[in-house]
C-alpha cells in the first residue's frame, strides 16, 4: 500500500451534498491536501445534479439500474446514484480507494433505505483484464477524468471494452471541466477526436442540466457505442 492510500481522520474535513428530490443528504469526507482523488472537483457536482435533474422528470430513471462509475474520486457522482436508487460500482486507482469506501461506509445508511447499493473497487483505466469488464452495466459515469496525456488511450480502450461484453449498449454520461492552458485544450481534442471514432456523442445543452449546477466551462456529453 503505497502511502498516498492512508489517511488520519484529523486530516479529513466532510462536505455535504443535499439530493434535494430525494431529501437525503450525502456527507463526502474530503483531504486537506493530497493527490487529485482528495477533493470534489465542479465537474462531479455538474454529473450528479443532472442524475438528479432526471430522476425529477423520470422518477424510475436510476431504480435498479446498474452503474458503473470510472475514476470516482471521492465518489459524490456513484454515491448520488446510489441514493437514488441504482446498484453502483464506483471505481478508481488502488490508492484511491480507501478514502472512497470511508465514503461509502459514511453513506450506507441512506443509501440501501432508497433501495440503492453501492461498492468500490479498483479498475485501472487500459487493464483489460480486469474481471469488472466482465461485468455487465446499464449505464457509465465519468466526471473530470481527461486530465493527462497516457490516461487517454487506455480510457478510450477501457470504454470500448466495456461495451464489448454486454448485448445492450450502455449509456456513458460524462462531464469534463474545459480548462483554459493549451495543454489541456490540446488533451481534450485529442481524446474528443478519439472518443468519436467508435461512439456517437451528444451534447447535453445547458437549458436541460440542474438550474444551479451547469457552466459554460464544463461540458455534460451522452455517449453511445457505435
Ligand atoms: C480529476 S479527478 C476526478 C474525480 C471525481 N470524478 C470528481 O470529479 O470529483 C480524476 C480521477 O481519476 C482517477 N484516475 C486517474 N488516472 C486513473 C487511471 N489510470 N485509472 C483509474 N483511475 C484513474 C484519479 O485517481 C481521480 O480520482
Amino acid at each position: 500500500m503505497s502511502h498516498r492510500s492512508t489517511f488520519q481522520l484529523n486530516d479529513l474535513f466532510p462536505r455535504e451534498i443535499d439530493i434535494e428530490v430525494c431529501l437525503k443528504t450525502l456527507k463526502i469526507f474530503q483531504k486537506l491536501e493530497g493527490d487529485v482523488n482528495c477533493v470534489v472537483w465542479d465537474a462531479s457536482l455538474v454529473l450528479a445534479k443532472y442524475l438528479e435533474t432526471m430522476c425529477q422528470s423520470k422518477p424510475d430513471f436510476l431504480s435498479g439500474v446498474r452503474v458503473l462509475e470510472l475514476g470516482s474520486g471521492l465518489g459524490v457522482v456513484g454515491l448520488t446514484a446510489a441514493t437514488l436508487g441504482a446498484q453502483v460500482t464506483l471505481t478508481d486507482l488502488p490508492e484511491a480507494l480507501p478514502l472512497l469506501r470511508l465514503n461509502i461506509a459514511e453513506n450506507k445508511s441512506k443509501i440501501g433505505s432508497m433501495g440503492g447499493y453501492a461498492i468500490a473497487e479498483s479498475l485501472v483505466w487500459g487493464d483489460t483484464n480486469s474481471e469488472i469488464q466482465k461485468q455487465e452495466f446499464d449505464m457509465i459515469v465519468m466526471a473530470d477524468c481527461v486530465y493527462y496525456e497516457d490516461a487517454i488511450n487506455p480510457l478510450i480502450e477501457t470504454l470500448k471494452c466495456l461495451n464489448n461484453t454486454i448485448n445492450k449498449k450502455p449509456t456513458i454520461y460524462l462531464t469534463q471541466e474545459l480548462r483554459d492552458s493549451d495543454i489541456q485544450k490540446k488533451l481534450w481534442s485529442v481524446f474528443y477526436e478519439k472518443l468519436s471514432e467508435f461512439f456517437f456523442i451528444e451534447k447535453i445543452p445547458e437549458e436541460q442540466q440542474h438550474v444551479n449546477y451547469r457552466s459554460s466551462d464544463i461540458l455534460l456529453l451522452k455517449i453511445i457505442k457505435k
